[in-house]
């Protein structure tokens, strides 16, 4: 049997927001760290990495870690696409200061007005970012849809790494209905936020689901110190454990 990658787990520090421009260095240097282990788990490919980031309910930082997360691969000189996939309440437009469409889901409709180029962020010449786009009626059947998988592999063609910000597991489906296209999944736990049982849900949904999960991120740890976040991540490593160590083969 292939020997399962090691499965990883991040801490991402405290004090820090969304952007790129203005993470203090230990938020900055923990995002890096997450790159570098990202490398490590996720499936050998020679092709394109899609990546989604989800978590369990609303507001756990998932926007905010595919923001951060897709900039610290962009500054590796990979060509990398970030894209706003909560078609219900996406935000990466809003904290980008960016137009929220034309986006993805004009893109998906084969919108002719629409160029790739057109989404080349200001900040990094080969960092993209296409935002949510118009809000469609049924975004669960559009995300797991046919015209999905075909613009995902269009894209894939263009770019080394893209990264899908996704609406909260246990609330809709739609994250589950992305899984059968991506490379993988992160997770996102927010400290003395996440409960418990909903992330038990969470990752019993992934499992039924069979995604790739390559890790957790645990955001907003409260403290620097080492020591304590050794401690944090034996506790959350523990639990996800017993949650997270199943056969989830590539889907790609
Ligand atoms: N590490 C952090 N330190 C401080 N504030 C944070 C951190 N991570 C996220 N936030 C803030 O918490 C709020 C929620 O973050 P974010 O939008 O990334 O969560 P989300 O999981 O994408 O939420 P939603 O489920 O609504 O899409 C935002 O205001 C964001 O700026
Ligand atoms: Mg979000």
């Amino acid at each position: 049997m292939k020997k399962q990658k090691k499965k990883s787990f991040f801490s991402v520090a405290d004090n820090q927001k969304t952007l790129h421009k203005n993470l203090e260095f230990t938020a900055t240097e923990q995002y890096k760290l997450l790159r570098a282990n990202l490398s490590f788990t996720l499936p050998e490919n020679d092709g394109c990495n899609i990546i989604g980031v989800t978590s369990s309910m609303r507001g756990e930082g998932k926007s905010t870690t595919a923001v951060n997360l897709s900039y610290v691969l962009a500054e590796t000189n990979k060509n990398v696409l970030l894209i706003d996939g909560d078609l219900r309440i996406p935000s990466v437009a809003k904290k980008m200061r960016i137009k929220n469409a034309p986006g993805f889901t004009d893109l998906l409709r084969g919108a002719e007005e629409i160029d790739i180029e057109d989404f080349k962020s200001p900040f990094l010449r080969n960092w993209y970012i296409i935002p949510a786009g118009t809000l469609p009626p049924n975004p669960s059947e559009l995300l797991g849809s046919k015209r999905m998988e075909k613009t995902l592999a269009e894209l894939s063609e263009k770019f080394d790494y893209i990264i899908i910000d996704l609406p909260p597991v246990n609330i809709v489906s739609d994250a589950l209905a992305v899984s059968k296209f991506i490379n993988g999944m992160i997770v996102v736990i927010r400290e003395e936020y996440t409960e418990k049982r909903e992330l038990e849900t969470c990752f019993r949904q992934l499992r039924l689901s069979n995604v790739n999960v390559l890790g957790c991120v645990m955001n907003e740890t409260k403290s620097e110190k080492s020591y304590y976040s050794k401690y944090r991540y034996k506790r959350y490593y523990k639990y996800y454990k017993s949650y997270g160590n199943y056969d989830s083969a590539s889907k790609r």
